[in-house]
This record gives C-alpha cells, sequence and structure tokens, in this order.
C-alpha cells in the first residue's frame, strides 16, 4: 500500500509504536542536534511528531511535512506552534536556502530511490545547513493494525554505503555517521549531512 493511504489508516494508533521506534534510536538524535533555539527546522516526513514536537519544545521554529494528512492532524493537536504542511519530501514546497536543519527519521525506508529527495533537502537547506537522517535495517515492510485490518506499506531496503553515496554525489559532505546496534548488528544509520 502507497504511504499516503497506509499512514492515514495507521496514524490513530501510530502513537502506541513510539517506545518501539525510539528504541532504534537510543537517545542519540538530539545530541547530535545540539542547540536549536530559534533555528528553522523542517521535520521532513514528521508523521505524528514524534521528534517534530520534541524539537519545538527546545526553542526551534518547526515546519512539519508529510504526505499524510491524518499524521499532521495528530502531530497538530499536541503542539499548534508547529507549521504543518502535507506535501512530498521529493518535491518540497520551500524557497532555496531556506531551512538550518532538515531531520528525517524512518522515512527513506518508504522511497524507492533517495535521490530526488536529498536533492530537494540541499536545495531548501541555507549554505551551511544540516542534515540528520536516519536509514533503519528493514528488509521486509512489518504489518500495520489499522481500524481496516493488518496493512503493509510500500517500503524499501537501502544500503548504509549506498545512502553515504548518494549524499555525497549531491555535494552534501558528511560530518557524522552513528550505527545503534543491537548485539553485533545494526538497526539504525544515523548520518549528519552539511551543505
Ligand atoms: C515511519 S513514519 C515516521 C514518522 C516520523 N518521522 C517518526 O520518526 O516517527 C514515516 C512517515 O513518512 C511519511 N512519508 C512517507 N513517504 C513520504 C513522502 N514521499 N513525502 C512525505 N512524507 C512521506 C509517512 O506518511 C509517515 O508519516
Amino acid at each position: 500500500m502507497p504511504s499516503r493511504t497506509g499512514y492515514d489508516l495507521a496514524a490513530a494508533g501510530y502513537d502506541k509504536k513510539e517506545k518501539y521506534l525510539n528504541s532504534f534510536e537510543q537517545n542519540k538524535i538530539l545530541p547530535l542536534l545540539g542547540d536549536i533555539r530559534g533555528l528553522k527546522i523542517l521535520d521532513a516526513g514528521a508523521g505524528t511528531g514524534r521528534l517534530a514536537v520534541e524539537l519545538s519544545r527546545q526553542g526551534a521554529k518547526v515546519f512539519a511535512l508529510d504526505v499524510s494528512e491524518e499524521m499532521l492532524k495528530v502531530l497538530s493537536s499536541k503542539d499548534k506552534k508547529i507549521k504543518t504542511v502535507i506535501g512530498d519530501v521529493e518535491e518540497l514546497p520551500f524557497e532555496e536556502n531556506f531551512f538550518d536543519w532538515i531531520v528525517s527519521a524512518f522515512v527513506i525506508v518508504h522511497l524507492k530511490d533517495p535521490t530526488r529527495f536529498f536533492d530537494e533537502v540541499y536545495r531548501v537547506l541555507k549554505d551551511g545547513g544540516r542534515f540528520l537522517l536516519t536509514n533503519i535495517n528493514q528488509k521486509e515492510p512489518p504489518e500495520v493494525d489499522t481500524r481496516e485490518g493488518k496493512i503493509k506499506i510500500e517500503s524499501y531496503y537501502h544500503r548504509p554505503e549506498k545512502v553515504r553515496e548518494i549524499l555525497e554525489s549531491l555535494a552534501f559532505t558528511i560530518e557524522k555517521e552513528v550505527f545503534v546496534k543491537e548485539g553485533e548488528n545494526w538497526i539504525n544509520q544515523i548520518i549528519v549531512a552539511k551543505k
């Protein structure tokens, strides 16, 4: 099922998975962002605001973009200061050099090829701006419970080296790369790339 339809259906129950999703980050995201007070940040594929709400609480000016209107409705109910935008990460409706940071967690797993998204991120970031993205190690889409039964949302696996390669081919500089592990295996790749 495509993301928009799937997440519209999944929105009401999405926050039940918060602890599970957090476990793929092990509190590594916020320290990588540092002091964000007053900074303009886009959460691309923000969902119900798992990250966006915390960034706003820390004093950033947060924009939350998502293809699913239902996910954004849940987000808005938590924080009215966040500007929500229904849209596609592959066609960001913002002008060039607009954001200090763009964050995107658990989103490229839904893109067959993240190149277009990364290119758009580069365009709307300010010079020297940074992009934090996560890449979950997921080879098969999980089943998601919705009011219409179990569904699977279109997902793709991305090799960590390939993700780095695409970013560098678009002129990003990779500043940091962290692998969250479970035992010997990586479960999530977190990258900070600078324009
Ligand atoms: C697994 S959820 C992650 C939500 C949030 N970033 C988080 O970490 O909890 C994936 C989100 O990406 C959104 N999404 C998927 N493809 C998208 C696209 N092409 N453009 C915008 N949003 C997209 C979905 O609607 C969904 O809200």
